[in-house]
């Protein structure tokens, strides 16, 4: 195969793709979510295997078939999705953070179930930071060249929110995603900005995730150091 074509680009390559929303337990029974549907992480992970790609898929509360070739590595907390990640990332030679991370989590875990009492109104829920998974991988990477890519999903001034926030992470590019009014969410396609921290812009227009996802390796393909022997 021709360097830079299209199957292959990421053959001898290990990539790490992180999929779908972390849920933060309150009790046995309930949780804080978010919407994430896994779908693009999948699609990423898919489209990594077709490159040539060995991948790992850390998959956070996805009800998705396994993508074929992936190796999938389950996780339902923020804290246990780090955990996956950053071993997987030793290794790597791309990580993606195409999961929505729970920024917060309960304080307290209640080990039985929260019970109501009449005539008693419920406690507010006290919430702590989670740890920030792409900013940590940015900071540390585990060698030289690694490559580390995040999402964004902003409701307005998406550029500046955009930019923004891919000095604040480290990472080398941001897929900044429009979100709000039945965007992305659960949806088959997906409009993206890939920005890219040498200044880099590309537009995606409205396409199916598979298509985003291999936009997304392009611009991953160009940055990667040369493989060695
Ligand atoms: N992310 C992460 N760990 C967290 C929160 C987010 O690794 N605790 C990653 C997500 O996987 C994504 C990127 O950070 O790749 C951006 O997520 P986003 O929620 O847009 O950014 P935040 O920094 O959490 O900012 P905001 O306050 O807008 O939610
Ligand atoms: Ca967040």
């Amino acid at each position: 195969l021709l360097r830079g074509s299209l199957e292959g680009d990421l053959a001898g390559r290990h990539v790490v793709v992180s999929a779908g929303g972390t849920r933060e337990p309150l009790d046995p029974v309930r949780f804080l979510g978010n919407r994430s549907s896994g779908k693009q992480g999948y699609a990423l992970a898919a489209t990594a295997v077709a490159r040539g790609a060995r991948v790992t898929l850390v998959a956070a509360n996805t009800a998705l078939p396994d993508p074929a070739g992936a190796d999938v590595v389950r996780v339902g907390t923020a804290r246990q999705l780090r955990e996956a990640v950053l071993k997987a990332a030793g290794d790597a030679d791309v990580v993606v953070m195409a999961a929505a991370v729970a920024d917060f989590r309960p304080a307290e875990y209640a080990t039985g179930k929260i019970k109501k009492v009449d005539g008693v109104e419920p406690a507010p829920i006290a919430l702590v930071r989670n740890p920030d998974v792409l900013a940590e991988v940015s900071a540390d990477r585990a060698h030289d060249g690694q490559l580390v890519v995040g999402f964004a999903a902003e409701t307005d001034d998406v550029l500046a929110h955009g930019r923004a926030k891919l000095a604040r992470k480290g990472c080398d590019l941001l897929v900044v995603n429009e979100v709000g009014d039945g965007k992305a969410f659960g949806q088959e396609t997906n409009s993206a900005v890939l920005l890219g921290a040498d200044g880099s812009e590309v537009h995606i227009a409205d396409s199916p995730k598979e298509v985003l996802a291999d936009a997304i390796w392009d611009q991953v393909v160009v940055r990667l150091p040369a493989a060695g022997p």
